[in-house]
């Protein structure tokens, strides 16, 4: 018997990354939005795509959460998607009732699921659907790390002219102004960046990984990214259904670990069928603790601007 995955939102995210899925076979895919007909037209275009492809999944798109029932995975994509001149922040209060909405819904038809959050500002988001669901924080896990993530090492291999295989690294924090780009442990082939590129060119590097949602919203003008981002929420979806058990920088609950608590942050952790398994501790210098911390201090600001508007 094939996964289920249900996704929510078939805007730009959502319907790509169910593209994604549908084309690999492995899993049949609901798709939900609150647009009447948008899910449905979506879904029965992709469905028609199979005998070309070779895919025998099903696809469905829906209005409504019945057809959901018992998925393995739900990715929540739905909301707003920032514009020029907004910051992933400026979406928090809507996205906190639509992320809430969705959830109890996705939580109630799919009680064993892991979800996958990637409405932003995301790790706020996260910490909504946790509320929201009742979920053992292990299986509410949000989607930000791994875009920053290939973000940062595809600029690393232009610079250095090698794969980007080859590049190994890791972003951490909230997906927003503060992540944390883990420069220390960043390697090409075991050797450590620092000794590859000058100090000036790397911060360059890093502060453009960390603007890189803000460059294609401003290139895009209508909306945000979605190409990279649908490709890191199935390596996500991967992970989780085929139990890989991959450490993949991702956004979880928080209890204790690098000294923060009862917070969603971005960090590698380990993901398989049971969702976020294990959070991995790196080594970071004082410079990148402090910073985790304080991209930390950010997210509680919004946690704390959503507890008041509640
Ligand atoms: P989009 O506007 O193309 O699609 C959003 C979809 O959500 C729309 O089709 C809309 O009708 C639907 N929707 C709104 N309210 C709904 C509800 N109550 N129930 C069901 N569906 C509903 O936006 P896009 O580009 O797909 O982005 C989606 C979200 O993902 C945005 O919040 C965006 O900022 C975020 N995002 C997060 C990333 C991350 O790294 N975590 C990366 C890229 C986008
Ligand atoms: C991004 O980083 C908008 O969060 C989204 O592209």
């Amino acid at each position: 018997m094939r996964s289920k995955v249900t996704i929510v939102g078939a805007g730009n995210v959502g319907a790509t990354a169910a593209q994604r899925i549908f084309d690999r076979g492995y899993a049949d895919v609901v798709l939900v939005d609150i647009v009447d007909g948008l899910p449905q037209g979506k879904a029965l275009d992709m469905l028609e795509s199979g005998p070309i492809l070779g895919s025998d999944a099903q696809i469905l798109g829906t209005n409504t959460y019945e057809e959901t029932a018992d998925s393995d995975v739900v990715v929540v994509t739905s909301g707003i998607a920032r514009k020029p001149g907004m910051s992933r922040d400026d979406l928090l209060l809507t996205n906190q009732k639509i992320v809430s909405s969705v959830v109890s819904e996705t939580s109630k038809y799919s009680p064993d699921s892991v979800h996958v959050i990637v409405t932003n500002p995301l790790d706020a988001m996260a910490q909504q659907a946790l509320k929201v669901s009742g979920f053992p924080s292990e299986r509410v896990v949000g989607m930000a790390g791994i875009l920053d993530t290939a973000r940062y090492r595809s600029f690393l291999a232009q610079e250095l002219n090698v794969s980007v295989d080859s590049v190994s690294a890791y972003v951490l924090g909230g997906h927003g102004d503060t992540m944390v780009p883990v420069v220390e442990s960043t390697n090409v082939a075991g050797t450590p960046v620092s000794q590859l590129i000058e100090p000036e060119r790397l911060e360059e590097i890093v502060q453009r990984a960390r603007d890189g949602g803000a460059e294609i919203v401003n290139l895009l003008k209508t909306g945000s990214a979605y190409y990279a981002p649908s490709a890191s929420i199935v390596q996500m979806v991967e992970a989780i259904l085929f139990d890989k058990k991959e450490i993949l920088p991702c956004t979880a609950y928080l209890q204790g670990h690098y000294g923060i608590n009862n917070l969603y942050v971005g960090v590698p952790v380990k993901l398989g069928s049971g969702g976020a398994e294990e959070i991995v501790e790196l080594k970071l210098n004082e410079e990148e603790h402090s910073e985790l911390k304080r991209s930390a201090e950010a997210v509680q600001e919004l946690i704390d601007v959503m507890a008041q508007a509640e």
